[in-house]
């Protein structure tokens, strides 16, 4: 039997919540049993196994609603193996803007397995007027930046941890 894994990801525009579904995906071909929910919609994480948190950042942070997840959670997720990534387009050195340290913080207080960053999706056409203002100014490029294949690689490296802890059981 594989583990059950929380998939909690939060999204404004869907590119991470397809991350989330990518994770989800590859997760439940090794044998895992994966529920994929909006950070909003988790109210217990303390019938899973495993939970993975994403969100998209916005700027320079992690959206409000998946840090409030970690806090109001934060003695389950300390319970059980916890992974975190993050979707966005700063690309190096700016991704140094995209509080390492808040996020390094967020991992330590529920002693999280790993944080990654995976590119992310831009759609000038779907933001609203605010949105568009602050990217303005950005040099983030428009399209779909995800890479797939290191987004599922990361998911089969936490498919082995759980079928090796789960086997050492
Ligand atoms: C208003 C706005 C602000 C953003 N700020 C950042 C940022 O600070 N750092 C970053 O890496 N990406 C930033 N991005 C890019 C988004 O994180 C990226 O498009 C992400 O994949 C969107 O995910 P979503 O579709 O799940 O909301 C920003 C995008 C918008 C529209």
């Amino acid at each position: 039997m594989g583990a059950w894994v929380l998939v909690a990801v939060a999204s404004r525009h869907g590119a991470t919540q397809e991350i989330g579904e990518a994770v989800a995906q590859v997760l439940r071909a090794r044998g895992n049993a994966v529920d994929v929910r909006d950070v909003e919609d988790v109210t217990d994480v303390a019938g899973y196994d495993a939970v993975v948190v994403g969100s998209a950042v916005y700027t320079a942070h992690w959206l409000p609603a998946a840090r409030e997840l970690v806090a109001r959670e934060r003695d389950a997720l300390a319970a059980r193996p916890v992974w975190l990534f993050s979707s966005g387009l700063a690309t190096q050195p700016a991704a140094a803007a995209n509080s390492p340290h808040e996020i390094a913080a967020l991992g330590a207080t529920i002693g999280a397995r790993g944080h990654r960053s995976f590119r992310g999706r831009l759609d000038r056409s779907v933001l609203s007027f605010t949105e568009r203002a602050i990217i303005a100014g950005a040099r983030g490029r428009d399209g779909d930046h995800r890479d797939f294949p290191a987004i599922e690689r990361w998911a089969a490296e936490i498919a082995d941890v759980l079928a090796d802890e789960r086997a050492s059981v």
